[in-house]
């Protein structure tokens, strides 16, 4: 089921790339290289430079350092590419230019770990080897709704666990390589980290996170590093005469307490996970000005929040209700909302 939705939609969809055009492990290989925190378009030009001037595991070997890291240059994580010249100097020197084709093989060359492996394994040789990248995790992490942190050590383990369980042989209608690519350009292209297309994805009728309502919330986020800077946007919504209060989830830190609806900026991308949108849709920013900006410590990290009117038409339900701002004191608010609202009253002198 999973594979034959999967395997459909990435015949459809893949695109058209000149890695997918080739069985040759060399190009592949180092496609897979550059493709380790690069982006596919940015990659793109890279590796057909880079395979014109190197074009087989010989040429590679024989060139000076100078000249690959050259070729390089740009993308950045020069590591990789020195790797990639001393793993096709051993290839050349000590396997007669002949690839591996055994997992243990490809890990014993230089810059080599199990992601690379399993995409080389399985796309150039047709072999069942799992992997998982970031994009895969994020699959997973939302299509089983896996516990644990970005990040963690937990997570990622769960991770290779369902990828060796998951992938396919070629007698299952859909080829290891592709399986594996489908998981990825579906991370890409749909299932992103801040807009994910549940509604166009091949895999939303069996998703738990969004069975759950909860795709925003997996994979969970980042363990903050101590003393780091958390850049939160705060949303003083009116409805009527009433402000929009929400109540923290059960099982997390302050859970059942009331806060105003939050959401945390991250560089590059709104985190919606603390601005529940699947419960605010008719919430919005008014325009105007900010009401202010607020600093607050928690154990581990310092907040800066920015404080922003804003107005809500829809219905609420819970987690979300509404309450006259004269009531707001005698409520069980988190301290940051106590200091909202001391903001709010020093500012109108209104609230009581
Ligand atoms: N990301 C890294 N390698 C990839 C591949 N072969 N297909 C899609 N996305 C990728």
């Amino acid at each position: 089921m999973l594979w034959s939705a999967l395997g459909e939609w990435f015949e459809r969809e893949r695109r058209a790339l000149p890695w997918r055009a080739t069985r040759d492990p060399y190009a592949i290989w180092i496609s897979e290289a550059m493709l380790q925190q690069t982006r596919v378009e940015t990659a793109l030009p890279y590796y057909e430079r880079f395979l014109a001037r190197f074009p087989d595991v010989r040429t590679l070997a024989a060139a000076e350092e100078d000249e690959v890291l050259a070729q390089w240059s740009g993308l950045g994580y020069y590591g990789r590419a020195r790797a990639l010249r001393a793993a096709a100097r051993l290839v050349v020197g000590e396997l007669g230019g002949r690839f591996p084709s055994t997992r243990a093989g490809w890990l014993a060359l230089p810059g080599v770990g199990p992601y690379t492996a399993g995409a080389v394994l399985s796309i150039a040789f047709g072999l069942r080897e799992p992997l998982v990248d970031g994009n895969v995790q994020r699959v997973f992490a939302r299509l089983f709704a896996v516990e644990g942190a970005q990040g963690s050590k937990e997570l990622a383990e769960r991770c290779w666990e369902l990828a060796r369980a998951l992938v396919p042989s070629t007698q299952d209608g859909l080829r290891p390589g592709d399986w594996n690519q489908a998981l990825m350009e579906l991370g890409a292209r749909l299932c992103t980290a801040a807009a994910p297309r549940c509604e166009v994805c091949p895999l939303r009728s069996t998703c738990r996170a969004r069975i759950l309502g909860k795709v925003e919330e997996f994979p969970g986020p980042r363990a903050r590093k101590a003393g780091q800077v958390v850049r939160l946007e705060i949303l003083v919504a009116s409805r009527g005469d009433e402000l929009v209060l929400v109540q923290r989830a059960a099982g997390g830190r302050m859970a059942g307490l009331l806060e105003f609806p939050t959401r945390e900026l991250v560089r590059g991308r709104t985190a919606a996970r603390l601005w529940p949108a699947r419960h605010l849709s008719g919430l919005a920013p008014a325009p105007g000005r900010a009401l202010g900006e607020l600093t607050h410590t928690i154990t581990h990290h310092r907040i800066h929040a920015r404080v922003r009117p804003g107005r809500c038409e829809c219905a609420l339900a819970p987690p979300l209700r509404s309450c006259p701002p004269e009531q707001l004191s005698g409520l069980a608010l988190t301290g940051l909302a106590r200091k909202v609202l001391a903001r709010l009253l020093s500012l109108t002198g209104a609230l009581r």
